[in-house]
């Protein structure tokens, strides 16, 4: 499969923290890489290093292919001010930035895919509230139209099911599961029974990352990575269950 970037080595944190340490992981088109780790473990820091977002205190980012629309992004918590003067359509919109540059006008045809993206994602009758003014969960729909609106390569979701109510995530994985066809995906999420049901590989993030080439992977690896969820086989469907996270972990830092 096509590689699209490589990260080699790298060493992030911020100021004097080093938060993640010798990070490799290449991502190939159609790749759905599920990230997991504990609370802290840098899964939010990786993202944004893949982004370009923060800049690494070493190693090196490989671009395989073109850095235009190389990215969508759906960022952990995200959520507006009630009074926050803008509309969806302008949000989903705002998407299509990147592609355009900042000073180039919208013009008719990306209008019109605004429209037929909100339709798609039943959020149609909401294209003119203010977006404050939405539910966590019709939020994170017009944040995920956002993200995929300018058709990127690399899809990165930080925990995307956080606001999404039952019906609406069995309906929001199957169409990652179809936006995966198009292109690749990497999402983290504490949802493992759901992340082993519709990623391709794991990786695991604690302050360094462990890939693993298959969506099944054993609670004695997941302890190894000290990640705080223990995986039940349960046929062919894996359930998991979370348990106590660790302070002494969660609060480590790497020095
Ligand atoms: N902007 C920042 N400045 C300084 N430290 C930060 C910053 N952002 C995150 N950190 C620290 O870096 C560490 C990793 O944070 P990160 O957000 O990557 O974790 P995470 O794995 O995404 O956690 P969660 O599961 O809670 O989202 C944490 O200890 C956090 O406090
Ligand atoms: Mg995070």
């Amino acid at each position: 499969m096509k590689e699209l970037l490589e990260l080699k080595g790298i060493t992030a944190g911020y100021e004097q923290t080093v938060v993640l340490r010798d990070v490799n992981l290449a991502i190939h088109a159609h790749d759905f890489i599920g990230i997991i780790g504990p609370n802290g473990g840098g899964k939010t820091t990786l993202l944004k290093v893949i982004l370009g977002l923060l800049k690494p205190f070493s190693g090196e980012i490989v671009y395989h292919v073109s850095k235009q629309s190389l990215f969508g992004y759906l960022p952990q918590n995200s959520r507006f001010d009630a009074r926050f003067p803008i509309s969806v359509k302008e949000v989903v919109l705002s998407g299509l930035m990147s592609e355009k540059g900042i000073f180039k006008a919208y013009t008719k045809v990306d209008r019109k895919r605004v429209e037929e993206i909100l339709e798609v994602y039943g959020m149609s009758d909401y294209k003119n509230r203010p977006i404050g003014e939405l539910s966590g969960g019709q939020m994170q729909r017009v944040f995920l139209c956002r993200a995929i609106i300018s058709s990127p390569k690399i899809l990165i979701l930080d925990e995307p099911s956080t606001y999404v109510d039952a019906n609406f995530e069995m309906e929001f994985y199957s169409l990652l599961k179809e936006l995966n066809e198009k292109m690749s995906i990497v999402m983290v999420s504490h949802d493992l029974g759901t992340i082993c049901s519709y990623v391709k590989t794991i990786a695991c993030v604690n302050g360094g990352l462990h890939y693993h080439e298959s969506n099944l992977i054993t609670p004695e690896q997941l302890k190894l990575y000290n990640c705080p969820i223990e995986l039940i086989s349960h046929g062919t469907v894996p359930h998991r269950v979370l348990l106590e996270h660790d302070e002494t972990i969660e609060n480590k830092r790497i020095q």
